[in-house]
């Protein structure tokens, strides 16, 4: 889906002229600076509390005033944040609710940054009112483009007014104490609950075992994020309705259920650290590639930013190595090849103290312009204005992977089977691969998302269902879809109790046309071994053991008591097919597979050869391609393209470790 916010790349990043107050000449060095560096944007006052509200009722929005002035003249846009990330400390001694319990029933004392009840009547009042006075003051100004709210949401707090906030909740998603009792199975070790006021979060010195509460706490978690933010946000839809308004989102971070979050953004963000040149490379890409598919997916394939990235170093890995020249330029127009309008960075300048001095930044502690990093930052810049065809563009594919937040919270606290190797994302992206690989754009999606606009879904270890997905799953298949469903699927409903009458759930069982009669699971070292096709797969892990009803054998397990019994499987069912693979691999049977039911489809890919480390992807009608293998790569290509970086025509192109091209 298209959607555009500006009409060029955004190429800026977190701006904290707060902390240089005194020294005002380096913000007028920050804009000649951030015009050499082809920057065009900044994003303003994201932890700047106790410089816009000195004391209780002080404001002091004057530099701020001055900075977005500065901005504005220097033709930079602004994102401008909304504080409630960190907190003034006199707000902290006056009112200490507005800080954390931790699970303990501990209090936090002021520090850090995140720090804050979500419950807590006093701190929405105080947020919403500093956004409100941001949102009057600057609704007309014209740098200011975009809110970015608060900062990476995260975290919860267990004191009294979460409890009670939990509680009410419940009430809510519970028709009664009853109904609870029963759906928590809390007949089991004695555990009914005659009272609400019984009911506390889950912790590790009182109830950890109900699974179903702890599933119930993490949804109640996650609203209360999203409550927090709809407080955040209200005086801001009011006073600024036509200002779009995002929060950004870190990685695939669990705490939050982000595919529910989404619905309340204009638009995704997120900040993207990949762990460069400390490994392999091409699976480091891999992974952000998923990432930023799964944040284009959000929104129907609508454009998402890039909020955050580092030009250089985190501070915050054990040992930081520098990555390659150009690496994080290349990381950035990886983003943008996946659906990104923006080019962000933590941060324009490196703080002079405190925690995250060492953080890299486009103006380091030197403060001039002659860096590695400070060039490599103009480069990108410049290169990114000659892709203004991207801009606005978003994009489907017509594969869709189910990777859904509440089954990955299901995945993680269940007890059982393999307790040791359980990794629901590892699993995504094996199935990821084979089509990142060959250039296919693949969207990743909750499983309440639309399965009818795709030609393949494939669902990894899909072990809880959300009310109504054993049907979207049928429905799917029966007008013609084609469905990939793997081991432990349907095992478990969403309060995780499970399914009665045989795996995997209801009528899945006709639409795999097997039962699943007993999962096996190896131990670290111990594997067997899949047939399929005439080639041999490992299985590791763990692995159903099934029979068919009316599923066709595709391949069987060669060793052990189930020895010859089915572990792939495919079903004709309605006018779709289902397949069934029973088995854990560590990659090489998703390739194989995936190449075979995919042969029949035509899912995009490009018409060329793709090396080896190098990666492919088209968005509207630029081509992208980026050489992560440690050596130089060289791509033939199908037809005469010009190369957008160097405005040459070109039939073949060969691009150095960390190169990019992109091509039209
Ligand atoms: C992000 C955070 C930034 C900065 C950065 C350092 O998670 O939003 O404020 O701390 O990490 O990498």
């Amino acid at each position: 889906m298209d959607k555009k916010f500006f009409d060029y790349i955004i190429h800026g990043g977190d701006y904290n002229p707060d902390q240089w107050i005194n020294t005002p000449e380096i913000w007028d060095e920050d804009m000649r600076l951030m015009n050499l560096a082809n920057v065009n944007s900044a994003t303003v006052g994201i932890f700047a509390w106790s410089m816009l509200e000195p004391e209780e009722g002080v404001y002091n929005f004057e530099w701020l005033d001055e900075i977005l002035d500065k901005l504005h003249a220097n033709g930079k846009d602004v994102i401008l944040a909304t504080p409630s990330g960190a907190r003034p400390a006199w707000l902290a001694q006056k009112y200490p609710e507005v800080l954390r319990v931790n699970e303990n029933g501990i209090r936090n004392e002021y520090g850090v940054r995140h720090n804050h009840c979500l419950t807590s009547p006093v701190y929405r009042e105080k947020v919403r009112k500093i956004n409100t006075l941001l949102a009057e003051r600057y609704k007309n100004h014209p740098a200011v483009k975009m809110w970015h709210i608060s900062n990476e949401y995260c975290g919860e707090c267990h004191c009294e007014l979460c409890q009670e906030a939990f509680r009410d909740w419940l009430k809510v998603h519970y028709e009664s104490l009853d109904e609870l009792n029963e759906k928590w199975w809390n007949g089991f070790w004695s555990h009914k609950m005659t009272d609400w006021s019984q009911i506390n979060s889950p912790k590790d010195r009182g109830e950890n075992h109900v699974v179903a509460m702890k599933l119930a706490w993490r949804r109640f978690v996650s609203d209360s994020h999203i409550s927090f933010y709809e407080n955040e946000i209200a005086p801001l839809r009011e006073i600024t309705p036509d200002i779009p308004i995002t929060t950004n989102f870190m990685r695939m971070y669990d705490g939050i259920d982000y595919q529910d979050f989404a619905k309340h953004l204009d638009l995704i963000s997120w900040d993207n650290y990949p762990a460069w040149d400390k490994g392999e490379n091409a699976d480091e890409a891999l992974e952000a590639a998923f990432v930023h598919d799964t944040f284009r997916s959000m929104k129907d394939g609508q454009p998402f930013f890039l909020m955050e990235s580092t030009p250089s170093i985190v501070n915050w890995h054990d040992v930081n190595k520098i990555p390659k020249p150009m690496r994080q330029a290349q990381s950035s127009i990886q983003a943008v090849a996946h659906g990104a309008d923006s080019v962000q960075y933590f941060q324009w300048r490196k703080s002079r103290g405190g925690h995250e001095k060492f953080h890299g930044a486009v103006v380091d502690h030197c403060g001039h312009e002659n860096t590695r990093v400070f060039r490599e930052v103009s480069k990108l810049g410049a290169d990114l204005q000659k892709l203004g065809g991207a801009v606005g563009k978003g994009y489907n594919g017509k594969v869709a992977i189910v990777y859904d937040w509440q089954n990955k919270w299901a995945v993680d606290v269940f007890c059982g089977y393999n307790n040791t190797k359980r990794n629901y994302l590892a699993e995504c992206l094996k199935w990821y691969r084979p089509f990142y690989e060959r250039g296919i754009a693949v969207d990743i999606i909750p499983m309440d998302g639309d399965f009818a606009k795709y030609d393949l879904v494939i669902a990894p270890f899909l072990y809880m269902l959300k009310d109504g997905t054993i049907d979207r799953i049928e429905g799917y298949v029966r007008n013609g879809g084609k469905f990939v469903g793997t081991y432990l699927m349907g095992i478990v409903d969403k309060d995780d109790l499970c399914y009665l009458g045989g795996f995997p759930a209801g009528k899945l069982k006709d639409v795999f046309g097997l039962e699943v009669e007993e999962p096996d699971s190896l131990p670290e070292g111990m594997t067997n071994t899949v047939s399929c096709n005439g080639k041999n797969y490992t299985v590791v892990d763990i692995c159903d053991i099934l029979h068919t009803t009316s599923a066709q054998t595709l391949g069987s397990y060669k060793a052990d008591f189930y020895k010859d019994t089915p572990a792939v499987t495919v079903n004709s069912y309605g006018k779709g097919k289902a397949y069934y693979a029973a088995f854990a691999n560590g990659g090489d049977f998703m390739t194989d597979f995936i190449r075979d039911i995919i042969a029949d489809l035509d899912l995009g890919a490009p018409a060329f050869e793709i090396p080896d480390g190098v990666s492919v992807r088209k968005r509207g009608d630029l081509t992208f391609i980026l050489n992560f293998a440690d050596e130089e790569r060289t791509v033939t290509l199908d037809k005469e393209y010009t190369n957008l970086i160097t405005d040459e025509k070109i039939t073949e192109i060969t691009l150095p470790t960390c190169g990019y091209a992109v091509v039209e």
